[in-house]
């Protein structure tokens, strides 16, 4: 039976999540009805071109372009139109009038998070977006709900799943970057600009609000570290491989405690090297995952479909009926504390493990200056291996795996042995996640 009451929904946006959205409140709208405790009516759909095409055919009389008018006298507003302007005047706007909003805009929450939490927190209302990292995957509300007893203390995350495709295409099918490049953009997971993908800015915007819930503070994307897949090669994946480990785009995010007894977050993304049995080395093809260490918890995996018009409306569709609850028990929102203010630390500070694989002259005394050069910046080794492979020129590769050591005396380590006449060529530099 429906509730008597009813809750105006306006929706923003009919592109591929949008209309999956509007096609599950319309057809499901007595299930939801009776989990929420509230008659959900969709009122109307904002859109640019009500004439174009769409995945699924909508109701005529939903679509318009007068987005602000549907926001007034809505109770929930659901904002899936990406991008920055005007989704943020419009989320803006809905707060502002008393509503709910849900919302999977990732851009928009790592860029202006805190301007959009500190206007609904003025007005007791609640932003949703677990939509925004990991699409399909319940990792937000778990972070900010279910583990807000315990002391996460470090998030290992696979939240790019393009990348996540292109890398591994290349490890086991043993495809170039460009052959797996090509046939993750025909499949559609790439973003409209590639860049923000292969060069990590996505993952670092997922990271930014991963962190912001499971540290309790507020980040600033622009300072989390970045670095892309663009220079990981064929070379590199068969390393990894002959070494037992696989290369995947991490977005890491960690409280730390600096040498200096200073308490921070460290919020970086890069491709690592990830021991063949943890659990994030097979997160095949475009999923994603979330690992998260809770001091009490211990680990836990989240995965699935971090990306997808109907597996992202999933997520969309929780939040609203979350927010109907909400607005039928009454009372101010929800929202993710900041209390603990705790500032980014530069990736200097991380603490981690390097895996340098190097070309060096073969004669007696190289292994040992090499060795030096580590023992200069107190960085202790804990794998040595020399490729026997004779390539006539005289030189030998050595694989060396270090200990944890903070990263500006592993990047000095790094500048050192590609200064050193012994060194012919760094072949490649790469961090370990996830191990002992
Ligand atoms: N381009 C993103 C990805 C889509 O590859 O994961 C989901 O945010």
């Amino acid at each position: 039976m429906i509730d008597s009451r009813t809750l105006r929904v306006a929706l923003l946006g009919a592109g591929s999540v949008g209309s999956q959205v509007a096609k599950m409140l319309l057809e499901n709208r007595r299930e939801l009805a009776a989990r929420a405790g509230a008659d959900l009516e969709l009122v109307g759909i904002a859109v640019r071109d009500v004439d174009a095409k769409r995945d699924v055919e909508l109701p005529r009389e939903l679509l318009t372009t007068d987005a602000e008018s549907l926001i007034r006298g809505a109770d929930i507003v659901i904002e899936l139109m990406g991008g920055i302007e005007p989704a943020r005047t419009y989320i803006l706007d809905a707060v502002n009038s008393g509503a709910d909003v849900v919302t999977g805009n990732k851009a928009l929450l790592a860029a202006h998070g805190a301007e959009l939490f500190a206007a609904t927190e003025q007005v007791g209302a609640e932003i949703s977006y677990e939509a925004s990292v990991a699409a399909a995957i319940p990792i937000l509300r778990p972070l900010r709900d279910s583990l807000a007893g315990d002391n996460i203390t470090r998030v290992l995350a696979i939240v790019n799943g393009s990348t996540n495709f292109i890398l591994d295409r290349m490890d086991r099918f043993g495809e170039t970057m460009e052959e797996a490049s090509k046939l993750a953009f025909e499949a559609g997971y790439l973003e409209a600009d590639p860049t923000l993908d292969v060069e990590g800015y996505d993952a670092a915007q997922k990271v930014t609000i991963l962190a912001g819930l499971a540290f309790h503070s507020q980040i600033d994307a622009d300072r989390v570290h970045r670095e892309g897949i663009t220079s990981v090669t064929a070379e590199q994946i068969e390393a990894a491989q002959s070494a037992g480990y696989v290369i995947k785009l991490l977005a890491v995010a960690e409280r730390l405690t600096t040498p200096e007894g200073e308490l921070g977050i460290s919020a970086r993304v890069y491709p690592a090297l990830v021991p063949r049995e943890h659990p994030l080395a097979t997160v095949y093809a475009e999923n994603n995952a979330v690992f998260v260490d809770a001091e009490a918890a211990g680990p836990l995996m989240f995965y699935g479909a971090g990306a997808g018009g109907v597996q992202t409306a999933s997520a969309i569709l929780g939040d609203v009926v979350s927010a109907a609850r909400r607005h039928v028990a009454g009372g101010p929102g929800l929202n993710g504390s900041n209390h603990a203010g705790l500032p980014l630390l530069p990736i200097d500070d991380v603490v981690t493990k390097y895996q340098i694989n190097l070309r060096v002259e073969d004669r007696p005394g190289v292994l040992s200056e090499v060795a030096g050069i580590f023992a200069d910046f107190g960085v202790s080794v804990q794998t040595v291996e020399q490729s026997i492979a004779d390539e006539g020129d005289g030189l030998a590769t050595l694989i060396i795996g270090t200990h944890r050591a903070r990263e500006k005396a592993l990047s000095a380590v790094v500048d050192a042995l590609g200064e050193a006449n012994v060194t012919d060529r760094i072949v490649s530099v790469l961090r370990v996640e996830g191990a002992q």
